[in-house]
């Protein structure tokens, strides 16, 4: 029997990320962003701003303004390309919050409740003041993902749970209303691209732990350098990829591998009879060629006000027409009249 040859269209991916930072640090950049722009290549990729999160906790409205534009501007100067992905606000997309409340009626309390982030979280701000909306957060996401059919949803080890609430509620909405959601996969960014804090290397490079070990993309070269020159490294003298004996250096070695495309056993080569200071001299420059032509493609989206909105704009719409035609599906088998 003859078969039409039509060609399979790549497999769809959604990804978000929260605008709550003046800056990416290198940890989001080589963790998850840079991931995202080869993902390109095999995807049909839709990335979002996802800015409905970010008020979970409070935000001043000015700083979430400025951060959703810079966020976005970082993912374009990253190489996010917007004639190939959608990049969009999750704010333009009312579908999502629309979605996002028939699946909280899927969804049990206690189910909900068992979200471990949600109770680190909440535990952190004191149970009463944490908001509803913090508790129905995974099923915000949920939607993001659900309205777009997504199949791939490439994220860190942390939103793992989330995932699987995702694929427990496409099930259960397809159980109980016919074939309706595609059941996501996550798409676990692996450890090697795990960037530790400068100054504590038995932790993820994070904001939240001070700022001196983590590096700011935005930030001054020369101030990132010098934290670069002054992390912590540890006892002996020899350059090796050693994780658990040899933190410290182990990350720097994993950040230059990464920044100059050179695996680790070619450095540890490199640096046969070099010490630390050679190894964190390379990792500054490599560095500060990186950030430095990073920073100055960001300013350009950014001071260039018009182009940034015309690409999200235009997101929006590209994005609507896939979601909006998803939520009317849903309307329709829930019983909206
Ligand atoms: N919760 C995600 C995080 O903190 C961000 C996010 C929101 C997301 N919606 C999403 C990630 C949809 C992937 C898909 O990292």
């Amino acid at each position: 029997m003859p078969s039409s040859k039509a060609p399979t269209p790549p497999p769809r991916l959604f990804s978000g990320m929260q605008p709550t930072a003046d800056s990416l640090h290198l940890g989001n950049y080589l963790g998850a962003l840079a991931q995202w722009v080869i993902l390109q290549d095999s995807h049909q990729a839709i990335y979002c701003v996802v800015d409905q999160h970010a008020i979970t906790v409070e935000q001043d409205p000015d700083v979430l303004r400025r951060r959703v534009r810079v966020t976005a501007a970082q993912f374009l100067a990253a190489g996010v390309d917007p004639a190939r992905s959608i990049l969009f606000v999750q704010s333009h997309a009312p579908e999502h919050a629309q979605a996002a409340w028939v699946l909280q009626c899927l969804t049990g309390f206690g189910e909900a409740s068992r979200m471990t982030q949600f109770k680190d979280k909440s535990q952190r701000e004191g149970a009463e003041r944490a908001s509803v909306g913090l508790f129905t957060y995974p099923i915000l996401q949920a939607a993001d993902i659900l309205l777009y059919d997504a199949a791939v949803v490439p994220v860190g080890e942390d939103q793992r749970q989330h995932l699987e609430l995702t694929r427990d509620l496409a099930q259960r909405f397809n159980a109980r209303y016919g074939q309706t959601f595609v059941v996501p996969e996550p798409h676990i960014v692996k450890a090697t691209a795990k960037i530790l804090d400068l100054q504590r290397p038995d932790k993820q490079m994070s904001k939240s732990l001070g700022g001196s070990g983590c590096l700011f993309l935005l930030d001054d070269v020369k101030a990132s350098a010098k934290k670069i020159k002054s992390a912590v490294t540890d006892l002996g003298r020899e350059v090796v990829f050693d994780p658990d004996g040899k933190p410290g250096v182990s990350n720097l070695l994993t950040i230059l591998s990464a920044l100059s495309g050179t695996s680790i056993e070619t450095l540890e080569k490199r640096f046969e009879g070099a010490g630390y200071g050679d190894l964190k001299k390379e990792v500054a420059a490599a560095y500060t060629e990186f950030a430095g032509g990073f920073a100055e493609r960001t300013h350009q989206w950014l001071s260039d006000g018009s182009t940034l909105d015309d690409v999200l704009a235009d997101g929006a719409v590209r994005a609507r027409a896939i979601s909006g035609e998803r939520l009317a599906d849903v309307y329709r088998k829930v019983g909206f009249a």
